[in-house]
């Protein structure tokens, strides 16, 4: 019998799968909020497998808690940064994630739905609608940007950044430059994309969509020099992590108009949006972000995929095959 253990309810199409097997023992956390630190130790013990979230965080203390018999870690979501990954090396314990399109495509909405908030600006004005304010049309009235012809910098051409790409070329007219480790050749391809080292880009740039994992190398890609360098107009928009940008540094140059606005959905204290618990950043009071709470794959779709990916890579691992989404550690 494998024992797994899941630290959240999740949407049930990955838990159905697992549950139809009569050899897994399967434990789900009920409760629906983060699982405290205690708990999680004393609930992992004896597991073969932890289905984990985000918001867990999986280090070698919660390994060593599991027991040596500990095989597999079966991450709900793309990023794995919760997870360490030296560790579970260590340890013989395989990693896995859970990409896919129906994730892909949510975040990449999601991304496109920044841009547009920012760029038509409807926080304030649905603010300033609801507050009986609108007395009348103006021609000067609460002045957006286009969208439409302006250049796209996505930082991180892989799946989601090259959905965001598509969706703004082909929908909106957007030219698409874009950066990475190595070059993407289908994307370039597909949408015309211009490949173009980091600080020309963020030069070009109208838009600057972040899309690359959270790695010791990715860590504040985005700070004080980086932000300098992007157009006065220029909106930055981050769906990946919130360590990925220097958000001190990034407050500074919303508040000074460094860059026109941000759209943010990760942030580098999460839970807190703030990583001064005195609001010292005070990102909250920079009325030119858009500020929504991790929700870029929250989509039916998305998270019930998210799901079955977790189900798929724990069930072929049980059957002895590489999972599909094992996580590379180097
Ligand atoms: C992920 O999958 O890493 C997202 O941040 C949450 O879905």
């Amino acid at each position: 019998m494998t024992k797994i253990f899941v630290t959240r309810d999740i949407p049930d199409e990955g838990l159905k799968m697992l549950r139809a097997r009569t050899d897994i023992e399967l434990k789900v956390y009920g409760e629906d909020k983060k699982i405290p630190d205690g708990i999680l130790k004393r609930s992992v013990k004896g597991a073969d497998i932890i289905l984990s979230l985000l918001t867990e965080k999986i280090d070698s203390s919660v390994m060593d808690a599991a027991g040596k018999q500990l095989k597999m870690i079966a991450n709900y979501a793309v990023g794995f940064d919760n997870i360490d990954l030296a560790a579970a090396k260590e340890r013989g314990i395989v990693v896995t994630n859970t990409p896919g399109p129906e994730l892909s495509e949510a975040v990449a909405e999601h991304a496109v739905a920044l841009i547009f908030t920012l760029t038509h600006r409807i926080v304030e004005t649905d603010t300033f609608t609801r507050a009986k304010k609108y007395k009348g049309w103006g021609p000067k009235m609460f002045l957006g940007t286009d969208v439409h012809g302006k250049t796209l910098g996505i930082i991180g051409g892989g799946a989601i950044g090259t959905a965001l790409a598509r969706k703004m070329h082909n929908g909106f007219g957007v030219k698409i430059v874009y950066n990475d480790i190595k070059r993407n050749e289908a994307l370039e391809k597909e949408v015309d994309a211009t490949y173009l080292e980091k600080n020309d880009l963020l030069k070009k740039a109208d838009f600057v969509s972040i899309h690359v994992p959270l790695l010791p190398s990715t860590k504040h890609l985005i700070g004080e020099a980086e932000l300098k360098i992007m157009k006065n107009t220029a909106y930055l928009i981050n769906t990946s992590r919130g360590p990925i940008v220097d958000e001190k540094a990034l407050v500074v140059a919303l508040t000074r108009g460094d860059i026109a606005g941000a759209g943010l959905d990760v942030y580098e204290c999460e839970p807190l949006i703030d990583c001064d618990p005195t609001d010292t950043y005070e990102l909250r009071k920079c009325a030119n972000a858009v500020l929504t709470p991790h929700t870029a794959s929250a989509t039916i779709e998305a998270r019930q995929a998210m799901s079955r990916v977790a189900a798929e890579n724990i069930l072929a691992f049980l059957d002895g095959k590489t999972p599909p989404n094992a996580v590379k550690v180097s």
